[in-house]
């Protein structure tokens, strides 16, 4: 959600600077703006829009010569989408430019007394008072300025900003928003997430809540919020360049959808060793493990679905008693930490709002938290007890798939440890669902070779209005992915049911033509799931169904069947959703949909 871009060095500062902007598209971003002090002033452009109305108009940078800038990238809070609103935002002398991710919670109260004190505002932003406040405040020394302005403001953020007093330099600060910083021989750089900067630099500094620093070609200096410098050690990230390109693919959504296989087997594979599970990260005790008496798994979106299914899969070989919550449900709920239980946070980009937002209230009352992340050095993995991580490689769709896959895998690992520790299953069961989890990538790679019989369906229904998903189970906790998954690229309504409910009410929606996608890959819930398709074809529904090759008779009752693998039932779900994945992606693209960047989301979701 918003994207800061900021560099500093022998090169042109914009082009740099755009292409940041454009590794962060995935972000989501409804405008686009870029600050550079061209040896005289701070000059600026801001366009709404797409990146590449920015980029027409400052021609990829050539109109904004300079070494030093930053640019952004706007997913509209406070103010629409519009050129004004758009960042960077500077006070009216133009000696100061910002760009702010993240909200400014007291910004009302801050613009009232700024504008009692004459200040003037051009946008209905939030982030416009901290270039007034920085004015306010700045008597020489932006460091101190900075100190002043974090130490008034409530909310999140992260922040670049330029002085032109200090024209060969570049601030930045951070509070609960994501920022980092690289160093290379040719330059310095601000960004919001890796990819931004992979190509100049692996040296990457993960910026801490309320800490500042000051880039120059001399030097990077880091301060804590009372102006005293800190020490921070690099790290050499060791992502592959190319994994955040599209290698070829139409759309990154179908690149990461190929990927899946890699990311699943890079997860399990380092964790498998002797026919054990090795999982050293959890930080627990067999000890803890067995006292166990709950867990509670937090998150949202695709996260929270993996959680489902983590849900099913932990009770039934574990036998611990899980729930599963809404981050944003969970954080105000006054939820019972009980002594001997574990929350179990799920963020692919380790930086959802609400997750960590949990996560801290979770750590405030003595909770011990696991995450399970897949950035590296991101905030819910740094400030969790434990992590373990889904290495999935940078995931730039806006639409999860191969994270939420290594997020799935990351449970079943979990419910075998804790179920071999516990005794709750045999050693030849563990044996038996072990060899199933190093079966799971070629399964799922075989899915992807049979893309095009998902594709010719597709392209049947790209005029539907509304597609129900159903299931019983783990089929249900796949059903909610599958409906979300399609929801939030094609835009068709979509909804998820647990098929036994569905005649409790929403039964009465079907119709002659309606479309149930029906998951049974559970061998136990299998009639009761024919049972319910049968209720659904009897109003008139077409039934697309998804089962194993074992049930052939399904084609007796279904209109359309597509046949998966067999695996151990509580892995099933992880080779039911890659044809659900390739519907979704096919209905978006035959509908000629901006498949990876879905109008009104964004990847990172850094705001309540
Ligand atoms: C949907 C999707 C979102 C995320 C959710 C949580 O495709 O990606 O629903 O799963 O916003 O994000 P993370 O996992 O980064 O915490």
């Amino acid at each position: 959600m918003c994207g800061i871009a900021g560099y500093i060095g022998k090169k042109q500062a914009a082009p740099i600077i755009l292409d940041g902007l454009a590794k962060l598209e995935y972000r989501g971003y409804d405008s686009a703006g870029i600050a550079v002090f061209d040896g005289e002033k701070i000059h600026m452009e801001k366009a709404v829009g797409r990146l590449r109305v920015l980029d027409e108009l400052t021609r990829h940078g050539a109109s904004m010569p300079g070494f030093c800038g930053i640019g952004h990238t706007r997913w509209a809070t406070h103010g629409c989408p519009s050129d004004t609103n758009a960042h960077p935002h500077m006070n009216r002398e133009n000696t100061i430019a910002v760009v702010h991710n993240g909200i400014i919670e007291n910004y009302d109260v801050l613009k009232a007394r700024l504008e009692k004190k004459g200040y003037q505002f051009v946008s209905e932003t939030d982030t416009e008072v901290l270039a007034h406040m920085l004015t306010e405040y700045y008597r020489g020394n932006p460091a101190e300025a900075i100190e002043k302005v974090m130490h008034r403001v409530e909310g999140s953020y992260a922040l670049g900003i330029m002085f032109l007093d200090h024209p060969h330099h570049i601030y930045a600060a951070r509070k609960d928003s994501p920022l980092i910083v690289g160093v290379s021989d040719t330059g310095k750089f601000i960004a919001s997430d890796v990819p931004a900067i992979l190509q100049y630099t692996r040296t990457v500094y993960y910026m801490e809540n309320e800490e500042i620093v000051c880039l120059s070609n001399e030097h990077t200096r880091f301060y804590n919020i009372d102006g005293e410098p800190i020490e921070k050690e690099p790290v050499t990230v060791d992502w592959d360049i190319h994994a955040a390109e599209k290698g070829g693919y139409e759309h990154f959504m179908l690149k990461e959808i190929h990927e899946q296989p890699k990311a699943i087997r890079d997860t399990i594979s380092p964790r498998i060793k002797e026919n054990d599970i090795d999982l050293g990260e959890l930080n627990l005790t067999d000890e803890e493990i067995k006292r166990l008496r709950k867990i509670s798994i937090v998150a949202c979106g695709s996260a929270y679905h993996t959680g489902v299914t983590g849900k099913y899969v932990i009770e039934d070989l574990a036998r611990i008693p899980v729930e599963t919550d809404l981050a944003s449900e969970y954080r105000y709920r006054n939820p019972i930490y009980a002594p001997d239980s574990l929350v179990i946070i799920v963020s692919q980009s380790g930086e959802t709002a609400d997750s960590l937002a949990a996560l801290r209230d979770a750590k405030a009352h003595g909770s011990k938290v696991l995450s399970i992340v897949n950035v590296v050095g991101s905030s819910i993995a740094r400030e969790s007890d434990a992590v373990l991580y889904t290495w999935a490689g940078p995931e730039i769709s806006v639409a999860t798939t191969k994270a939420y896959s290594c997020q799935l895998a990351v449970f079943y690992m979990l419910a075998m440890k804790f179920a071999r520790i516990r005794g709750s299953i045999t050693a030849e069961h563990f044996q038996t669902l072990l060899e199933a989890l190093r079966r799971l990538p070629d399964q799922v790679e075989g899915l992807l070779s049979q893309k095009e019989k998902i594709q010719y369906f597709a392209n049947h229904y790209l005029a539907t209005e509304h597609i129900f998903f159903m299931g019983r189970g783990i089929d249900y906790a796949i059903s909610l992915e599958g409906s979300l998954k399609l929801k939030e690229i094609s835009y068709i309504h979509s909804e998820a049911y647990a098929a036994g409910e569905l005649k409790h009410g929403t039964i009465s929606l079907m119709e002659k033509g309606t479309l149930v996608v029906a998951l049974a890959t559970q061998d136990a819930l299998y009639p009761k799931t024919v049972s319910n398709i049968v209720e659904v074809k009897t109003r008139g529904a077409f039934v697309m169904a998804l089962t194993t090759l074992r049930h052939k008779d399904m084609e007796k009752c279904a209109d359309y069947v597509l046949y998966i693998p067999e695996t151990e039932s509580p892995f099933m779900g992880s080779l039911a959703i890659i044809p659900l994945q390739l519907f979704a992606y096919y209905v978006a693209l035959g509908r000629g949909l901006d498949v990876d960047k879905p109008r009104n989301l964004a990847k990172s979701v850094t705001v309540e």
